[in-house]
This record gives structure tokens, C-alpha cells and sequence, in this order.
């Protein structure tokens, strides 16, 4: 999607739909909108008074203008109650309205911020319609050889600004919004291509072709066996039993004027995750290649904190491998020794997210940093517990998990928080070795929090459990079926709040 941020009258524009909002209490918010009344002859007017434009949340209506100005065609979407209004609910209609534009076989569609009828600064309000639109157009095309469902179809929007002293901001958090849609769409592909593509060797290529576009990256990629003489045998032991070599894949990225410790984010990255020799039934084995969102959503964190040139430190540590049961696989009842020195019994080989993060944890630690957050699709259980759409948050510090929620609620990424109590630490504990690394099906969020947080020392961190929200079996108005990108909107609004903290 291109857009065009200009100063002017839309009324100038030829583009093939303009994109207005309606209300369920203000049909007619703006006295714009009452111009196109009065030139249409109560067109408008008409149609609300006939119930075709009711304002209700998600209500999408076509009016065609005839014989009046330039504008031809008006898109209307209904928001609900304008008191009611939030940001959500802003980028849902956004969304909704480009994707009917895309529908009609339209290519150009306009916006005026001014126009919508809401009381929020022109800037943000460019800002979530550039992004939603992007997200909301978004279709994962790679593989599609055959032209047909108008796979090519491209749409422009334009962004209208009245006064003169706007433009600039409008021009940057159009911008902006457009890296950090980049940066979503680039997980999104990232998480939808299968694993015979997508290896931990092409992740890693992946993350060195990102730091080769941005000075302020740097990416080192660990191999087998620089990860053995790190002593990280739990990923090497997950790694063992497939012919693709495990990687461990560290960013670097060091924004100018950065102070303070570094932020340090961990993403799981199992390229394949067939459950190894605890291997999984085969119905909807094929969702595992989506086993490495965690890591994919760290490297987006990372790209898109480069692009907006945040004032931090950021540090992305991404373990990827498959976990497949082959000849040398690792094996239930095998007890392995993490870079921590702790050692787990293997219960179930299926249970390999937790072994790959605690090496990456304890890998963290040489960092000093101020914040650990890890991204992991890590349990069934958590989509059991909370649904496909929401993330399961655990954690030692209650401050970042505050930033965490915070940020959650301008970018509507949804978290919930879990517990972690004594149970669930009773329930890893082994006959023969320090931990185990599965506690029972009850409560399965949890006892995999439990032990994650046993490789935490000294420093904050907080668990995100992305296992629902990182695939969505659902359509959203923008995120589409499938591959979500989640976490990286929600991390880069934490960054950015946590940046503005630091300048005060
Ligand atoms: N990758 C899975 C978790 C998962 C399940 C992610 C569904 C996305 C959708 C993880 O490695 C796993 O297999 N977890 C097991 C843990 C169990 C063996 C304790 C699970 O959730 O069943
Ligand atoms: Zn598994
Ligand atoms: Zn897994």
C-alpha cells in the first residue's frame, strides 16, 4: 500500500473512494459531511432516515455521489457510539474499509483526518490508519503461482491535511507507521512460510540480511558447535535429533544516544516442532511451523526499534531449531545439562520450548540488563486457559509487567496475566535430577513459567505465552487469517513509552 500524506481540500481529490465514519449516536459528525449532504441533495440524510447508514460498529456502506464535484464515492463505517470511540475500534474500521476498497477492484482510496468526526490528534489518527490499512490488506502470496482472487491487486491511500503546520508530523508518523507496519508483515512471513523454507539456518540469514541494511545492527549467529563450547547443551539437545543445524542467533542493536542497561528480548524459534520422539499426532501437525513466532517477533522488535531510531539499547537472543526425532534425538528419561548448571529430566521431548529458552535466559544474564522478556509459542495449555487471542504473561516483576499492560492497551494486543505459585513448582520437581522438564497437563501455562523462572538471576524479566494469538484460526479486520505478527506492536509501544521515560 503507498501513501500520500498532502495539504489540502479532499474535495480536490480524484481518488476512487474516500473514507468516512459514522456514528450510531452522530450520523453527520462533520460539517464536511453535511457539505456532501447538501450537494447530493440529502442523499445522506436519506439514507440514514431509510436504515442503510446506522453507525453500528463494523457496518460498512457504499455511497455513490452523482453528478457532484470530484469525490465520487464514499465509504461509510460505522464506529458505534462516538463517545464510545477508542483505538481499537479506529484501526478495526480503517481496516474494514480498505479491505472493501480492495474488494470493489478500487486502487485509490482517501482520508482526512479532520473529516472522521473524532477528537484525537491528526497524527495518530494518519498514524493508526496507515498501519491498520497495511495489516488489514495484508495476504501471504509467496507461494500463490496462479493469478486468480486478484492476488497482485494494489491499493494507494492518500491522507488529507488541512492546516499547513500538521504536515510534518502527519508526514512522520505516517512514516513511522509505515516501519513498524514493515516490521509486522515481516514476522508475518516470517511465521507463514512452512520449515523446509523457513530452517534455523535461514532464520539466521534472515537476521544477518537485516543487520546488513542497518549500521546500528549487529547480528552474530552461533552454530552447533559454538553452541556446545557455550555449554548450552539443552538447545543442543533439542537440536540433535534433526539434520538441520541448530543456530543461536543474537541482534545487537545499539541506538544512538542510548544510556542505561540494555533490554534484552528471547524468542523462541522452533523451525519445525513434530514433538520429537514424544512426537504429536499427525492432525494439525502441520501448525508447527509456526513454533519459531517467538523468535520471528524478536527480530521484528529489533528491525522496526532500528527503523524508529529508538534511544535504547536492545538485544534480540533468538535459539532456532527443529525438534525432530531423529536417530540422535534426545529421548524421554535423558537428563541434560543447561548453561545454568541446572539439570532437567527429560519427561516429554515434546516439551522443548522451556529447554531452548533456559539456556537463552541464562545466556542473557552476561548482558546485565535491565529487562528480560521472553516471546515463546510454548503451550497448548495457555490457548486452553485464555483462548487463541490473548497472550499469557508471567513473571518476577511486577513494574514490567505494568509496562507490559500499559502498552497492551494502546496497541489492543491482548495479555493476561497468570500465576506463578508453589504448585506449579511442586510439579517439576524430579527424582534424579534438579528439575523435570513437564509438570502434568493441569495448570500446563504455568508449570512451563515455573520453569522458565528457574533460570532467572538478577535481573527483571516477564514470560509472554503467544501459543494462541501468534496464529489466528479467525479473521480479524486487521489480522487477517493466519500468521499475526503479535507481540511486535505491543513491544515496540513498551520500548517507545520506556525510551520517553528515560528522557524526563
Ligand atoms: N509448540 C508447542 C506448544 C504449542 C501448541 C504451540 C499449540 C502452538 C499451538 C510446545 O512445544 C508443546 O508441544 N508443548 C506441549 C507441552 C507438554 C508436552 C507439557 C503442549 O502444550 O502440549
Ligand atoms: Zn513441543
Ligand atoms: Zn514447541
Amino acid at each position: 500500500m503507498k501513501v500520500t500524506v498532502k495539504q489540502g481540500n479532499i474535495e480536490a481529490s480524484n481518488a476512487d473512494a474516500t473514507i468516512l465514519f459514522s456514528y450510531e449516536d452522530v450520523l453527520i459528525p462533520t460539517r464536511y459531511m453535511a457539505a456532501f449532504d447538501e450537494v447530493s441533495r440529502n442523499l445522506l440524510r436519506q439514507m440514514i432516515d431509510a436504515g442503510d447508514i446506522k453507525g453500528k460498529a463494523k457496518e460498512v456502506q457504499l455511497v455513490f455521489l452523482p453528478d457532484t464535484r470530484r469525490v465520487r464515492r464514499l465509504i461509510f463505517v460505522g464506529l458505534g457510539k462516538k463517545s464510545e470511540a477508542n483505538p481499537e475500534k479506529i484501526r478495526e474500521a480503517f481496516a474494514l474499509s480498505a479491505r472493501k476498497v480492495r474488494e470493489m477492484k478500487w486502487h485509490s482510496m482517501d482520508i482526512a483526518p479532520s473529516m472522521m468526526g473524532l477528537d484525537f490528534p491528526t497524527e495518530w489518527i494518519i498514524s493508526m490508519a496507515v498501519e491498520s490499512m497495511r495489516l488489514g490488506l495484508y495476504r501471504f502470496t509467496h507461494f500463490k503461482t496462479e493469478e486468480g482472487e486478484n492476488i497482485r491487486h494494489t491499493v494507494e491511500l492518500t491522507a488529507w491535511i488541512e492546516k499547513e503546520e500538521d504536515l510534518k508530523k502527519a508526514v512522520q508518523a505516517a512514516r513511522e507507521a509505515e516501519r513498524l507496519g514493515d516490521a509486522v508483515i515481516f514476522v508475518r512471513d516470517l511465521v507463514s512460510m512452512p520449515s523446509n523454507e523457513m530452517t534455523p539456518k535461514a532464520m539466521a540469514r534472515e537476521a544477518l540480511k537485516i543487520g546488513e541494511k542497518r549500521q546500528s545492527i549487529k547480528v552474530n549467529v552461533l552454530d552447533e558447535k559454538e553452541i556446545k563450547k557455550t555449554g548450552m547443551h539443552a538447545l543442543l539437545g533439542v537440536a540433535k535429533g534433526s539434520r538441520e543445524e541448530g543456530q543461536f542467533i543474537i541482534m545487537d542493536y545499539q541506538g544512538s544516544e542510548s544510556k542505561g542497561a540494555p533490554i534484552v528480548l528471547v524468542g523462541k524459534g522452533l523451525t519445525f516442532d513434530s514433538g520429537g520422539i514424544s512426537i504429536k499426532p499427525s492432525e494439525n501437525m502441520e501448525g508447527m511451523k509456526t513454533d519459531m513466532a517467538g523468535g520471528a517477533a524478536v527480530m521484528g522488535v529489533v528491525m522496526a526499534a532500528a527503523d524508529l531510531k529508538l534511544p535504547l539499547r536492545i538485544i534480540g537472543l533468538i535459539p532456532a531449531t527443529e525438534n525432530m526425532p531423529g536417530g540422535l534425538a534426545y529421548k524421554p528419561g535423558d537428563v541434560l545439562k543447561t548453561l545454568s548448571g541446572l539439570t532437567v529430566e527429560v519427561i516429554s521431548t515434546d516439551a522443548e520450548g522451556r529447554l531452548i529458552l533456559a539456556d537463552s535466559l541464562t545466556y542473557a544474564k552476561r548482558y546485565k540488563p535491565a529487562a528480560v522478556i521472553d516471546l515463546a509459542t510454548l503451550t497448548g495449555a495457555c490457548i486452553i486457559a485464555l483462548g487463541e487471542n490473548v497472550m499469557g504473561m508471567m513473571g518476577t516483576a511486577r513494574e514490567l509487567k505494568e509496562k507490559l499492560m500499559h502498552a497492551s492497551e494502546l496497541t489492543g494486543e491482548k495479555i493476561w496475566e497468570l500465576p506463578l505459585w508453589e504448585d506449579s513448582y511442586e510439579a517439576i520437581k524430579s527424582d534424579i535430577a534438579d528439575l523435570k522438564n513437564v509438570g502434568g497437563r493441569p495448570g500446563g501455562a504455568m508449570t512451563a513459567g515455573a520453569f522458565l523462572s528457574k533460570f532467572i538471576t538478577g535481573y527483571p524479566w516477564v514470560h509472554l505465552d503467544i501459543a494462541g494469538p501468534s496464529w489466528l484460526n479467525k479473521d480479524h479486520p486487521y489480522t487477517p487469517k493466519g500468521a499475526s505478527g503479535v507481540g511486535v506492536r505491543l513491544l515496540v509501544q513498551m520500548l517507545k513509552n520506556w525510551s520517553a521515560i528515560g528522557d524526563e
